[in-house]
């Protein structure tokens, strides 16, 4: 069966320009960034906070490379007011039950744009007063004239394309696929 008809199976008929990346570059970037993970927290109580939903596929493969002691939880954050501009204002519907204060904090993201969602995130977050405050993004789309300031562990630099897979979704299809790639 060749990759194109499978591709096809797997999103009903929806065809993808090109794969950006399949699955072995991403499970040896998340290898990777696993082991800078372990390096970068030699000591201290390290909280993994997934990013519904966007990166629950990164997160399950990033947390069982990671070689310390973790807790995981997730936050599931939206944005204030309508339309496709964010408006800059965030509200949490999902609040992680730990206790952040005195923590590592490692917000774990799918895909870095504005990056606006994930700064006033992390303004909310830093009032808990955690021990350190960091982001992991698998894939960074370079757009953000700032990027936020705690963007500590990066997987890809990403083309200005729509990337779905891997937790990336397209009105909440293909978030299953396995590879990312750029829809057509
Ligand atoms: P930001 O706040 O502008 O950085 O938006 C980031 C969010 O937009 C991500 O968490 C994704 O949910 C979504 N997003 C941005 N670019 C893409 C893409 O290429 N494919 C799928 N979702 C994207
Ligand atoms: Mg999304």
């Amino acid at each position: 069966m060749s990759r194109t008809s499978e591709v096809l199976r797997r999103t009903g008929g929806r065809r993808m320009k090109s794969i950006v990346f399949d699955e072995e570059t991403i499970a040896r970037r998340v290898r990777e960034l696993g082991a800078e993970i372990t390096a970068a927290y030699p000591d201290g109580d390290l909280l993994v906070l997934g990013l519904l939903k966007g990166s629950f596929i990164f997160l399950s493969d990033l947390v069982r490379e990671i070689e310390r002691p973790i807790h995981v939880d997730f936050l599931v954050a939206s944005s204030y007011g309508s339309g496709t501009v964010s408006s800059g204002e965030v509200r949490l519907l999902y609040d992680p039950e730990t206790e952040l204060e005195g923590k590592h904090i490692l917000l774990v993201e799918d895909i870095i744009d504005t990056g606006r969602t994930l700064k006033r995130l992390c303004a909310l977050l830093g009032q808990r007063r955690p021990r350190s405050l960091a982001i992991c993004a698998l894939l960074h789309k370079h757009l953000a004239p700032d990027p936020p300031a705690a963007l500590r562990f990066v997987g890809f630099d990403a083309p200005p394309a729509f990337l779905v897979g891997y937790g990336l979704d397209h009105a909440e299809n293909f978030r299953h696929l396995p590879f990312i790639g750029d829809l057509e």
